[in-house]
Parts: structure tokens; C-alpha cells; sequence
């Protein structure tokens, strides 16, 4: 911390109600929130880690449509499956809130009303879009179109994901209906309007120069946007579904979602601590961070900062820790496409994976540019990190303290150099791991924290206590005092990052409470502790876990190939004559085997109930050669012969070409000899 601050307020974007969280949100936000959260208090810092659901906005109104039941309906579901899932892999929100809670209502409806009586907006009718078929305005997710900034085509009504810019949706070039498809007309309404332009002084002070140690990707595009000039941002909109614009003559209004959702924040922090809210939200010795995703920059770093500066009487964040985005098996996530791992399923499919999720996450976490996740690698660190290095190492000095003192922590003797060297190297680990923490870099924590039990490893494999133990038995007392040490330091440093194997660990070693400061105390395990029962911290992953779940992605590709597939357009029309002049017949595969050197073709000869014929096709991705022998197909007889790899191909063998790109081989469906024509 720079300043002299006395308390973190931890907020984590609130993911709308719409659908399951997926590893995207987790290695974006609410992993190294949780990692944050966790480390501060393990330091004795106070701390509120505030969570919730974003309940409000086109997203959720969206979905219901589709399911054809109640925004209400759709946002009961998922706050349940998200906040239960949030939950199980070991997210410690002191509270998990909800935007349609009577408390947010309330906040919100307040904060709006506050501004308002202070003069902070501006009523203003203008033209908007409107969709004449749906008899609805069309803001927000409601329309698509161009993005006027970075040429995306799929940019929403208020934000263009792609170069993240924040719009108005009269900002779109060739708008177009979400709900139709139609092009929207123009139509008057009158919304109120937060004057971003007014605070763009006080935003470029605030950030440019007082925030210049904000991570570069957050820092860039606060001030791409500050340079581009900030315009006054309607903060109401025409909906049946969100919190009523609280002022006369607003029939018909809802606050917009923008607005509202980041006061969820503060609502869930009244539902969390009652009146004590306000020492967490105005008290200057209150640091506040948001960990969000790089699509929520612009509404944490302008807009709800130039609301709080609207107010006037809030703190703004000290920090927002944004990462950028995680790919999935080398393609972007995606809902509609079912292209992701979400989370409620990843937990009944692995139970007891929580940590290997959580690893895995943040070894791989988008933190300075968008990453990638693979169910091997997954598997990898598994087995090869988590299995082999970490549980590993502590799995021997248990076993060994178990075999050798019966499971009582011997006393340690005189260090020799190497010992003084290897919890120097793991001291230093320690301090790493925290520093790193510090400054939110949890990927690089990560591979510090592994360092120590890298350290702790080759601690017994170099001195060997094995062999030691029938020469210098006294030694061994050292070492493994040693190395029972060094599980006590994993199971502190891990804790934020693994916290279901830190509980474990932490019940062998009899640890009680952690606390960071544990990791310096010599005596962390004493001499003549009786270690408790071992547990298994880590299991090896079977291929067979990976492959099933690799599986269910390729199933969901075929889907939506499928899904996105047309027959191609018929062609030109042809009279009989044509027709005829190809003379197609069926033949029975008599051998069939790859042409050497030419991965795409297979070499057939056919019985044609005539002189027998060799034909090659394109076909070998698509077939395993053997499969094909004795099967019935179509070839076109009279087509020129072909030279193909060397080997002269008289016909062609008639496939079909799936949705999925594959060909498949065209046969007659019963017994038809060999020769016979086709017409
Ligand atoms: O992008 C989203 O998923 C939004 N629901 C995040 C809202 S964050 C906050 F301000 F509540
Ligand atoms: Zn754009």
C-alpha cells in the first residue's frame, strides 16, 4: 500500500444473471480477487470482499424472451447456481448480494435522487432508436451495429467489446434489432444524462496523473478514451425491467444498468455490515480495488468514478486490477456457442478439483494479455506440478516423520550450510510471493509459492535421509524438523491460492490459525508435535477426464456447425442431356489402402462388374482404409483418366460433404451388383 491505508474493500464485478459463470470470469476476476482477498487477511488486514449478481438489463430480459418465462423467472435461477458454485471452489465473498434485493432499490434509487436534487443531470428529449415491430426502444444489447471507433460489426448499443469503447447507440453505423433484425426508426423520449464531459478534468487528474501505477492495459485505455473526449451518458432508458427512475414524470423509465449495478456494490455492503457501510465507502483510510474484466474498464474507471464524484461524499478506487480475457482450447469464449467450462458443471464432473482449477487459473491467468486454456495443459500441471512437485515433497516428509519418529516432529539439531541456504532460498521465495501479491501479480506469486516446494524437494533429494538415517541418524532429526517447516510455510503461502489443500495440510501439521507471519516463526511446527492423519492432497488426472471433457467441446462445435451450416445455393439448371452424359454406376471396394506420401488419398480397386478398376479419392482423413473393403459405392465411369501421386485414376467415387466438412462415401442403401448404372 502507498498511502496509509487502514482497510481494503474488495468489489468484484457483479456477472449478470443471464447464464452460469465460466473459467473466464474466474481467471479474469473473482481467482485473483479471492487470492486478494484471502493473502490481506492472512496479514491481519480488514477486509470486505463484496460479491453479487448483476440482476438488472437487456442481458437478462434477453434470455427470457428466449425462454419465454419472467426476467424475475431467469435471475432466481442463475443468482442461485452462481452464488452456490461461487461457494463450492472456495470464493470467501463476505457477501454475495443481488441487484433486485430491496436494499439495492433503495441505494439506488437514492443515489439517483441525490444527483438529480443536485442539479447533476441533464433532461434532455432527443431522437433514439426504436423498433417499430417490437414497439420497444432499442439501447444496450438491443442493437447491433458498426463501431464508429475500430470497425466491429457486432458492437452493442452501449459498448463495442472489441476496442471496449463505450457508446450511445445512435453512435452505431447500420444499426440493426436485436429483437427483429429490422432497422430501426428514429423516435423522441427524454432520459436524464450524467455529463461525462463536465468530470473529464477531474477524471485526467485522477487517473493520468495521480494513478500512473495502474496496470498499462487499464491505464491506456482510460486515457484513449479521456483523449477522445467524454460525452454526457444517458443513465435511464425505456424498459419494464430494472429499478424505476425515482423522480415525477418518469413513467415508463428504469435506471440504466451501468448505473445501477455499481451501486450493488455499495448496496451489498449495507447487507453485509448494516450502518457500518459508510466507513467502508467514505472513510478516506478506505482502500478500495475492483477486479473486473477489460470489457468493465470504462464503467469503473470513468463512469462510476464521475458518479462517486457526482456525489461527492464517496472514496474512488485506489485500484482496478483488470485483467484481459482467457480463451478456451485456442477459441474465444462464448455462451451462445456453449464454448466455455462452466463452473457448476466443472464442479460436479471434478468434485474435490476445486485447487487444481484454482492453479491452473492463475498459472495461466490473462494478466497483460488474453491467455489460454487446454484441458491437457490442465492435466499437466496436475500431474506434473501439483501431484509431483507440491503434494510430492510433502507427502515424503510426512511419510518419512511417520516411518522414522512415528509421526512426532523430531528436534532439530545444528543447521548445516546447505539447511541455512535452502530456507534462505525459500525466505526469499516467501518475500517474492508477497511482493508479487502486492502488485497483482498472481501469476508470477504462483510460480514463486512453487519455487518454495521446488526448494523443499530438492532439500530431500539432496541430503537424502534415507540413506542418512542408518549412519547419521542424529542429521535426519534435522533435516526432516527442517522440511516439516517448509510444508508449514506451503501450507501458509498457498493458502490464498489453494485453500482446500492449505485446510488439509494445515490439520497434519496441527497449524490452528494462519497467518503470513507464521511463515517467518522457526518453530512453526514445534519439536515433538504429533502430525495428525495424512490426507490426500492431490490425485493424478486420467486421461480418460480430460478426453470426456475435450469431447463435450467438440460436441458442442458440431453443434453449432451445424447450427450455422447452408446447403449451398443450386446450381445453374440442366436439361436430361446433360445428365446422361455422366455415366454413374456402382462398384464394391475390393482393396483399398493409402497412397504413400500423399496424406488426403486413398487408392480403391473396384469391382465394376467389368474389367475391375483403380480409382483414388481425397477421402483418407475421413476413413480408416480397412472400414471401406467390401462396401458398396458410387463412381463416376466415364471420367477422363487421372493421374494422381503416380498412380492413374480411372473414375471418380461420389461423396457427399457434411455440414462438418467431412466427405462421406455415397452408396446405394441394399443389394445392387456390381456394374449396375445409376440414373
Ligand atoms: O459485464 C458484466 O457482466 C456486468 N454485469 C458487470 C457489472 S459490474 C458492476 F458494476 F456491477
Ligand atoms: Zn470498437
Amino acid at each position: 500500500m502507498q498511502k496509509n491505508f487502514k482497510r481494503t474493500l474488495i468489489t468484484t464485478a457483479l456477472p449478470y444473471a443471464n447464464g452460469p459463470v465460466h473459467i473466464g470470469h474466474l481467471a479474469g476476476v473473482y481467482v485473483p480477487a479471492d487470492i486478494y482477498a484471502r493473502y490481506l487477511r492472512l496479514k491481519g488486514e480488514e477486509v470486505l470482499f463484496i460479491g453479487g449478481s448483476d440482476e438488472h438489463g437487456v442481458p437478462i430480459t434477453i434470455k427470457a424472451k428466449a425462454e419465454g418465462v419472467t426476467p424475475q423467472d431467469i435471475v432466481d435461477r442463475y443468482h442461485n447456481i452462481i452464488k452456490d458454485s461461487f461457494k463450492e471452489l472456495g470464493i470467501s465473498f463476505d457477501v454475495y448480494g443481488r441487484t433486485t434485493s430491496d436494499t439495492h432499490r433503495r441505494m439506488a434509487s437514492d443515489f439517483f435522487r441525490r444527483l438529480y436534487e443536485k442539479g447533476e443531470f441533464i433532461e434532455k428529449t432527443s431522437e433514439q432508436l426504436y423498433d417499430e415491430e417490437a414497439r420497444q426502444f432499442l439501447a444496450d444489447r438491443y442493437v447491433t451495429g458498426t463501431c464508429p471507433h475500430c470497425g466491429n460489426e457486432r458492437a452493442y448499443g452501449d459498448q463495442c467489446e472489441a476496442c471496449g469503447t463505450s457508446l450511445n447507440a445512435t453512435d452505431l453505423i447500420n444499426p440493426r434489432s436485436a429483437i427483429t433484425g429490422n432497422v430501426p426508426v428514429m423516435r423522441e423520449t427524454s432520459h436524464w444524462y450524467l455529463p461525462l464531459d463536465k468530470w473529464e478534468p477531474k477524471l485526467r487528474q485522477w487517473i493520468l496523473e495521480e494513478h500512473k501505477e495502474w496496470k498499462t492495459n487499464v491505464y491506456g485505455q482510460c486515457k484513449s478514451w479521456l483523449d477522445l473526449g467524454l460525452q454526457p451518458r444517458a443513465v435511464s432508458r425505456d424498459l419494464d425491467w430494472g429499478i424505476p427512475v425515482p423522480v415525477d414524470g418518469a413513467e415508463g423509465k428504469v435506471l440504466y444498468v451501468w448505473f445501477d449495478a455499481p451501486i450493488g456494490y455499495i448496496s451489498n455492503t449495507v447487507d453485509c455490515v448494516g450502518d457500518d457501510w459508510t466507513r467502508w465507502w467514505k472513510d478516506p483510510e478506505t482502500r478500495m480495488l475492483h477486479f473486473i474484466g477489460k470489457d468493465n474498464i470504462v464503467f469503473h474507471c470513468i463512469v462510476f468514478p464521475a458518479m462517486l464524484m457526482a456525489d461527492g461524499s464517496y472514496n474512488l478506487p485506489d485500484n482496478v486490477p483488470a485483467n484481459e480475457f482467457l480463451n478456451l482450447e485456442d477459441d474465444k469464449i462464448s455462451t451462445s456457442r456453449n464454448w466455455a467450462v462452466w463452473l457448476h458443471e466443472y464442479l460436479q464432473e471434478l468434485p474435490g478439483k476445486q485447487d487444481t482449477l484454482r492453479y491452473v487459473l492463475t498459472a495461466n491467468a490473462p494478466e497483460t494479455k488474453d491467455n489460454n486454456f487446454t484441458w491437457k495443459d490442465f492435466q499437466t500441471r496436475n500431474n506434473s506440478e501439483l501431484v509431483a512437485i507440491l503434494g510430492n515433497f510433502i507427502n515424503r516428509a510426512v511419510v518419512l516423520v511417520g516411518k522414522y519418529y512415528g509421526g512426532e516432529v523430531p528436534e532439530a539439531g545444528k543447521p548445516e550450510q546447505f539447511d541455512l541456504d535452502t530456507l534462505a532460498e525459500i525466505e526469499r521465495a516467501v518475500k517474492a510471493v508477497g511482493e508479487n501479491l502486492d502488485n497483482f501479480r498472481f501469476r508470477e506469486a504462483l510460480r514463486e509459492a512453487m519455487n518454495i516446494a521446488r526448494a523443499g524437494n530438492k532439500y530431500l533429494a539432496d541430503s537424502e535421509p534415507w540413506k542418512l538415517i542408518k549412519t547419521d541418524p542424529e542429521r535426519v532429526k534435522t533435516i526432516l524438523n527442517t522440511a516439516i517447516r517448509i510444508c508449514g510455510i506451503l501450507a501458509v503461502v498457498f493458502e490464498p491460492f489453494l485453500p482446500f489443500m492449505s485446510e488439509k495440510l494445515s490439520r497434519m501439521l496441527r497449524l490452528g490459525k494462519l497467518s503470513w507471519g507464521m511463515t517467518a516463526q522457526p518453530d512453526l511446527v514445534p519439536a515433538g508435535t504429533r502430525l495428525g492423519e495424512t490426507e490426500l492432497l492431490f490425485e493424478k488426472i486420467e486421461d480418460s477426464t480430460v478426453e470426456f471433457q475435450i469431447g463435450k467441446l467438440l460436441e458442442a462445435k458440431k453443434k453449432n456447425q451445424l447450427a450455422a451450416w447452408k446447403p449451398e445455393p443450386v446450381k445453374e439448371t440442366v436439361g436430361f442431356g446433360t445428365f446422361e452424359k455422366l455415366d454413374i454406376r456402382v462398384g464394391r471396394v475390393l482393396e483399398c489402402e493409402k497412397v504413400p506420401k500423399a496424406d488426403k488419398l486413398l487408392r480403391f480397386l473396384i469391382d465394376d462388374g467389368m474389367n475391375r478398376r483403380t480409382i483414388v479419392s481425397g477421402i483418407a482423413k475421413y476413413y480408416q482404409p480397412e472400414d471401406l473393403i467390401d462396401k458398396e459405392v458410387c463412381f463416376i465411369a466415364n471420367f477422363e483418366p487421372r493421374k494422381l501421386k503416380g498412380v492413374v485414376s480411372e473414375g471418380m467415387i461420389l461423396s457427399a460433404q457434411n455440414s462438418d466438412g467431412r466427405l462421406i462415401v455415397i452408396g446405394p442403401h441394399g443389394e445392387v451388383t456390381p456394374g449396375s448404372s445409376v440414373g
